[in-house]
């Protein structure tokens, strides 16, 4: 017999070991390490479980539960020699406690499956991530709203299309972001509601004939029950999807703020100066400084929607219950929250040195005739004109200043008369763009004041 050399878990069965490139292709070690602690919490509360039913002696159980303990340290503490012959994290623990305590060993896997553990396995460590998100998110929003609340009334220009559009204040568009962010926070906290049940015990996926306290393990884990259905437990991995597209979302987002801190910290802009701890050098033009962690975080989308479309293309074919295909969801989901951290912690950090430079702001908000639409709804107000014609009108007046290359304040009464002779000189209070800002007043519109109620709003929300 050649025995040796076949799998020492499930080798009962083999006369042969398996080919160097069988074994390549077959291990998930290489990753799935990163699951240790997570394995080695699962694998506690199921020996607990196992000795608390009577299924095994209370003393194998404790040696169970001690070894796993020394196993756990030895790999914190970088003295475990992980082995590509066994597989996975599962195996490998489960072996080297059989080194450690003995023959108990082989009484941890009774009534359970690799299949259950390793479902278990990851949701543990992704819902881990998405606590850690959750902090991450909730910092970077009171990033926000400290900026908000410095510059709830500073005047800037809002855009469409890029293009001037309306006056805005810098609170109002910092808490947008925060909105934006906002919904990140609710959708993570929405997908770790329905993630947070435990698939421990419905082994390989029929469930098992062992008395198994089920509620016993999900609760000693923190799940909020135990999955309903073994077939289900097995082969889910809507967790680990839900998390990438809820990080394929909040990615979307920082790329978009990116964006704007790119554009805006630009000489052609210079709305905002970044911190030098956020920016970095050219080793060739002396004068440059660049906002290279926008950039990145701006490229960031790139992996993450990436490891979801990769993750949904590898589930979208699987009939139940496990099939070896699911071993490649873990990849995608290390890389995709270990960058989606990194961006959230980059950008976190930008967003609270940034430095909004006023002075650039207000000049800017008061170019490109942005307080048009604020004449067109002073002949509405007080002359009583339909709108469109209002329109029509406040168009020629900008004609005739864009003609002149100047803007809208700058046109005498004269000028604005002898396009509509009811004009007043009241309607320069409406051209300022303080004025303009403050006259925004409707629910969620840009006014100091409403800015200000928001602010207070998501404070509360947040704390
Ligand atoms: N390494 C495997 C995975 O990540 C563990 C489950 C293996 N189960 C099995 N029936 N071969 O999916």
């Amino acid at each position: 017999m050649t025995k040796k050399t076949s799998n020492q878990m499930w080798g009962g069965r083999f006369a042969d070991g398996p080919d160097a490139i069988m074994e390549a292709i077959n291990a998930s070690i290489g990753f799935d390490k990163r699951m240790a602690e997570q394995d080695i919490r699962g694998s506690r509360a199921h020996a607990a479980m196992l000795g608390a039913t009577g299924i095994v002696s209370d003393s194998d159980a404790e040696a169970m539960r001690e070894g796993l303990l020394t196993v756990l340290s030895e790999i914190e503490e970088g003295r475990f020699e992980f082995s590509t012959a066994l597989e996975d994290i599962h195996m490998n623990v489960e072996q080297r406690l059989k080194e450690i305590i003995g023959a108990p060993a082989g009484r941890l896997h009774t009534g359970r499956s690799r299949n259950d553990q390793v479902a278990t396995d990851f949701r543990l460590w992704v819902r881990d991530q998405l606590d850690a998100a959750e902090s991450a998110l909730t910092r970077l929003c009171q990033g926000f709203l400290a900026q908000a609340e410095a510059g709830a009334d500073w005047v800037m220009p809002g855009f469409t299309h890029l293009q001037t559009a309306q006056p805005v204040t810098w609170g109002h568009h910092m808490m947008a972001y925060v909105e934006m962010f906002g919904r990140d926070l609710s959708r993570v906290r929405d997908a770790r509601g329905r993630m947070n049940e435990c698939p421990l015990g419905t082994a390989a996926l029929a469930g098992t004939s062992f008395p198994l306290d089920r509620d016993m393990t999900a609760k000693e884990l923190g799940f909020d029950r135990p999955c309903a259905n073994s077939l289900d437990a097995v082969s889910d991995r809507d967790f680990a999807l839900e998390f990438l597209s809820v990080a394929s979302i909040c990615a979307m987002h920082l790329s978009r703020l990116a964006e704007e801190l790119v554009i805006w910290s630009s000489a052609q802009f210079r709305f905002v100066a970044l911190s030098d701890r956020f920016s970095t050098g050219s080793s060739i033009m002396p004068q440059k400084k660049n906002p290279d962690a926008a950039e990145l975080i701006r490229a960031k989308i790139g992996r993450i929607f990436g490891a979801n479309v990769a993750l949904m293309t590898v589930m979208k074919g699987l009939p139940l219950a496990y099939s070896k295909d699911m071993q490649e969801d873990k990849e995608q989901v290390f890389d995709a929250a270990d960058h989606l951290m990194l961006a959230l912690a980059a950008m976190d950090g930008m967003v609270r040195d940034m430095t909004a430079n006023r002075d650039a702001l207000e000049a800017a908000a008061g170019s490109g005739f942005s307080t048009a639409t604020d004449l067109a709804d002073w002949l509405v107000r007080v002359l009583d004109m339909p709108f469109r014609e209002a329109h029509h009108v406040t168009g020629s007046l900008v004609a005739m200043a864009e003609g002149r290359g100047v803007d809208l304040p700058d046109l005498s009464l004269e000028d604005m008369q002898s396009v509509h002779s009811d004009i007043t000189d009241d309607i320069f209070d409406v051209l300022g763009v303080h004025n303009s800002v403050a006259s925004r007043t409707s629910y969620g519109g840009t006014a100091p004041e409403r800015v200000r109620e928001q602010v207070a709003r998501w404070k509360e929300k947040l704390a």
